[in-house]
């Protein structure tokens, strides 16, 4: 078995599911922001990424992609029901979301999460170097550090979890919060994407653990464990080049003629989750076109909704419902020729993404509650002009740093209508202040940023930052 000095695992191996089962593999670019943030850190730097390939059965042997070496676990399709999409997805994903939908408890669930956790722990275990640097992303594998503690204790853990961590008063309704308490403290250090999560972090372990904490560490039987705020990003500089090439802006022109030359176009690129506020978005979007102050000659809505964890009722629920609503609003606003909503459930490739968000006047992204919400970043790094509107949610990640965009709280219907009028009708100069701070943020605070800050708080001793050279 070939080991690693640095080793990354997550649920999914970062590639194409479809492609996988090929044997061949691409790194997977769509749609979700655990591998869009690591992408650009990882593919030129050793390491092996341990994950599920998709599918159910024996894993796969896969080739190294772009010199990653790409470690499959095996999951079954009980796995996949009871963990995948019973623990983390029906019961974990709503309830760290502020439960805006209602969080399911089974016990079996939770005997699959301790199963497929375990599983990830025994796969890492077999390809970590002697003292390697073991980085385990989100909730999925929140048991994974523990686990991986006990069988090599070794290793430098890293666990770092990309959605949002709640209040005390939410997070007690688990049945075994202690158990997942004592799995992320498991690690070295616990990273989240807002100081607010770590300071939630370090209440729930002192009430529900006894144990003493602050908001940077909490001692742990005779170790400490440092937990901290190391907000996501993404790779800017590749974005806004990308942006910024001829085909990216002839792209663009083309979607605006498609579009039937619109004096404004407003664009949502979300993966189809109750978290991104699509429902409320519809609503305002609809009400101003019903009052008159949106005018189906004059802008587009183009809204792209990537089908997501298809085979959970919660997720077909509001898929049907998304849909029912935009041929709705069309049938009601929609002109021959002219629909009120472009929807499209369909992935983008990098450079149609690009060109998308160069075509949006005003970039909407409002949902009810979000870990980070890269797309908000994406669009800032694409605009390459400093020109174009950012619509955000108070409750996005993304908000804490983008102060500059026109923000919003998605639950106040009257608040999102007038928010969305904001943005499309601001003066030009101001929202040309606003992109120019914001883009200059995100050239100081980029993905290698990120990883350069959590991965020095993680590695002491720097040895593993030397190996990793300029890339981190
Ligand atoms: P989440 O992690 O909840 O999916 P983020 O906004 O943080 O939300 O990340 C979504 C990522 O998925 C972004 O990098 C975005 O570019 C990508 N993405 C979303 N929709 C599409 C799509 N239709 N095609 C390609 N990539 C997409
Ligand atoms: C969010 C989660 C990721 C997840 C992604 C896509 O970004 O934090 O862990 O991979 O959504 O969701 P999926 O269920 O398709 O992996």
């Amino acid at each position: 078995m070939r080991q690693s000095s640095l080793v990354v695992v997550a649920m999914r191996l970062p590639i194409d599911d479809s492609v996988a089962l090929d044997g061949a593999c691409e790194w997977r670019r769509s749609p979700g922001g655990l591998v869009s943030a690591l992408h650009p850190l990882l593919r030129q730097t050793p390491a092996t990424w341990v994950g599920w390939a998709g599918g159910s059965g024996p894993a796969p042997s896969l080739p190294d992609v772009d010199g990653v070496r790409l470690h499959t676990v095996p999951l079954t399709r009980d796995d996949l029901r009871d963990h995948y999409e019973g623990f983390a997805n029906a019961t974990l994903w709503p309830l760290y979301h502020d439960a805006v939908e209602q969080p399911e408890h089974h016990r079996r669930w939770w005997e699959a999460y301790q199963r497929v956790n375990q599983r990830y722990a025994e796969a890492t275990a077999a390809v970590a170097e002697p003292g390697a640097i073991v980085w385990v992303q989100d909730y999925h594998l929140q048991l994974v550090p523990g686990l991986l503690r006990r069988l090599r204790p070794d290793l430098r853990i890293g666990f770092f979890l990309h959605v949002p961590f709640p209040p005390p008063e939410l997070f007690m309704q688990l049945p075994r919060r202690a158990e997942l308490l004592h799995g992320m403290l498991g690690a070295d250090l616990v990273g989240f994407q807002r100081a607010q999560a770590a300071h939630n972090f370090a209440q729930l372990a002192t009430k529900v653990l006894g144990v003493s904490a602050t908001d940077r560490r909490i001692a742990v039987d005779d170790r400490v464990v440092r937990i901290g705020a190391f907000p996501v990003s993404i790779d800017t500089d590749e974005l806004s080049a990308l942006s910024a090439r001829t085909e990216v802006a002839e792209r663009a022109q083309r979607f605006r003629r498609d579009l039937g030359d619109p004096e404004r176009v407003i664009l949502s690129v979300d993966r189809m989750d109750y978290t991104k506020g699509i429902e409320q978005r519809l609503t305002a979007y609809s009400e101003l076109l019903a009052s008159g102050h949106i005018k189906v000659r004059d802008t587009v809505l183009v809204q792209v909704a990537v089908p997501s964890r298809e085979r959970v009722g919660q997720y077909q629920i509001l898929r049907d419902r998304v849909e029912r609503e935009v041929g709705r609003i069309n049938g009601e606003f929609g002109r021959v020729g002219e629909p009120a909503i472009h929807y499209l459930t369909q992935p983008f490739d990098r450079i149609e993404l690009a060109a998308l968000y160069r075509v949006a006047d005003v970039m909407a992204v409002t949902p009810l509650r979000d870990g980070m919400n890269l797309v908000a970043k994406e669009y800032v790094a694409a605009r390459v002009d400093d020109t174009g509107a950012l619509l955000l949610s108070e409750f996005a990640g993304a908000a804490a740093e983008l102060s500059q965009a026109y923000l919003v709280n998605p639950h106040d219907l009257e608040g999102l209508k007038q928010g969305l009028l904001s943005a499309l009708q601001a003066d030009p100069a101001d929202v040309a202040t606003r992109m120019r701070g914001m883009r200059e943020h995100l050239r100081r605070h980029d993905i290698r940023a990120w990883a350069r800050s959590y991965l020095s708080a993680l590695d002491e001793n720097g040895s593993l930052l030397h190996r990793l050279g300029g890339t981190a």
